[in-house]
């Protein structure tokens, strides 16, 4: 069986803008996929899709998209077998672009499996809760196992990732993802 195809989806529109720069997903999150032999990952660039607010006309789950960057959209994530949600924490939930992004489809993200890696002062616990229920929603496997990044703790001047962990131990990462991808197949 081939290695299962992932990806990372950076949430907001701070992470493309910053690519290779602040934002974890560029830096210390290229380390870590560099370092995983256990499946094959790939960053999805979320700003880059261009999607407005959600402009279908009818919703996502009879898969019958009116719009270029939809069936761009689609083709895109239903071409993985699993994700690793990155998020930011608005609010206690997650990003509205994120969101947004999600409910654009919804057979493409059915029967797979999702990690979560969060990051804000409260280390994007409750936007990883958040994106639980949406993904419940969605069908998809979540896995327990959450890395949550502290913007105080993790980020010198709170926007530089520290990629070396100086200033705390490597954060636990979502090692159990590619269990879940059995289990939801
Ligand atoms: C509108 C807004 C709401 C926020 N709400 C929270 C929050 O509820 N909890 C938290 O820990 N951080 C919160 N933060 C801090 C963000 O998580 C932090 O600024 C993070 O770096 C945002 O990610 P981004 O710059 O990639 O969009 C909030 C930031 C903004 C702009």
């Amino acid at each position: 069986m081939p290695p299962p195809r992932c990806s990372r989806l950076p949430s907001s529109s701070e992470v493309r803008a910053q690519a290779g720069s602040a934002r974890p997903s560029p830096s210390g999150l290229t380390r870590s996929r560099e370092q995983r032999t256990d499946a094959d990952f790939s960053l999805v660039d979320l700003a880059s899709f261009e999607l407005p607010l959600l402009d279908e006309p009818i919703p996502a789950a009879a898969g019958a998209y009116s719009n270029p960057h939809t069936k761009r959209w689609s083709a895109a994530i239903a071409s993985f077998d699993g994700y690793v949600f990155v998020t930011p924490e608005y609010n206690h939930g997650t990003s509205g672009a994120l969101k947004n992004a999600i409910d654009f489809l919804y057979n493409e993200w059915s029967d797979k499996a999702a990690g979560f890696i969060g990051y804000g002062y409260a280390m994007g616990a409750r936007a990883i809760e958040n994106l639980r229920l949406v993904m419940a929603s969605l069908q998809v496997a979540t896995v327990r196992p959450q890395v949550g990044l502290s913007l105080v703790a993790d980020f010198e001047g709170g926007t530089v990732f520290q990629t070396d962990g100086s200033t705390r131990k490597e954060p636990e990462r979502p090692a159990r993802f590619t269990w879940s991808r059995g289990a939801a197949r």
